[in-house]
């Protein structure tokens, strides 16, 4: 079964997606990571996608189903989505595409946190470029230490300066909260409190994933 993860900017996605990766062996599709790796090998489409990642907009809901195909059907394992659906249209694009793979969606799961708690922690998230070209995130499973140990190259993501933050917000209230609604009426929602520490969010999780 395959679940959504859903959540304002800076809630705890990524975070606690790749610890159910790492627990429980699902495959762990980032659209935000997807879109970032598009950007960072050069191609045309990576810089159509820049530009548009670089507003804090969303990609259109077409190009993000195309290319996260792809991904989805490379794979055999349990998914989880992390960042997708994003709009109440994608939503229903990911229904017919679970269905044309034999998929079935388990829960859509959103980690709850107050707006000003996420703005907080977005304005001081630190990513680390190792030198093999991968991207880890600084956190509790990879420190700044293990970025240093392994020669990496500390930055920070182009949409989380104080300005972009706000306009990722507003598009989130636009555009992704209707897809809460959404999947409150098909009975496969669940809301975890995210204004916790990591273990804590993770195992609220896993007590929703275990009803
Ligand atoms: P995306 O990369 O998905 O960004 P986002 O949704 O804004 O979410 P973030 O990745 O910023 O936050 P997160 O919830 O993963 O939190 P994290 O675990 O990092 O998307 C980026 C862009 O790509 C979009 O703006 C759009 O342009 C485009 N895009 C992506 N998907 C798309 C789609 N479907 N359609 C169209 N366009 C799309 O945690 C944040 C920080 O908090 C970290 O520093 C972390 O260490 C820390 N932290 C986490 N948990 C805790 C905790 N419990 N306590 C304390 N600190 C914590
Ligand atoms: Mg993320």
């Amino acid at each position: 079964m395959d679940i959504v993860l859903m959540g304002a900017p800076g809630a705890g996605k990524g975070t606690q997606a790749a610890k159910l990766e790492n627990a429980l062996g699902f495959k762990h599709i980032s659209t935000g990571d997807v879109l970032r790796a598009e950007i960072a090998s050069g191609s045309e489409l990576g810089n159509q996608i820049a530009a548009v990642i670089d507003r804090g907009d969303l990609i259109s809901d077409e190009m993000m189903v195309s290319i996260l195909k792809n991904v989805v059907s490379g794979t055999d394992k349990n998914i989880i989505f992390d960042g997708f659906p994003r709009t109440v249209a994608q939503a229903e694009m990911l229904n017919n595409m679970l269905v044309q793979l034999g998929r079935k969606l388990g829960k859509a799961i959103e980690i709850a946190l107050p707006e000003e708690e996420a703005v907080r922690r977005l304005s001081s998230r630190k990513q680390c470029k190792l030198p093999s070209g991968e991207v880890r995130q600084i956190g509790p499973d990879f420190t700044l230490a293990d970025c240093q140990a392994q020669r990496g190259e500390l930055f920070t993501r182009t949409d989380d300066t104080p300005e972009h933050i706000r306009h990722r917000f507003s598009v989130y209230h636009k555009q992704t909260e209707p897809v809460i609604c959404f999947y409150r009426s098909t009975g496969l929602y669940a809301e975890v409190n995210g204004n916790a520490d990591c273990q804590k969010v993770f195992d609220d999780l896993l007590a929703v994933l275990k009803q």
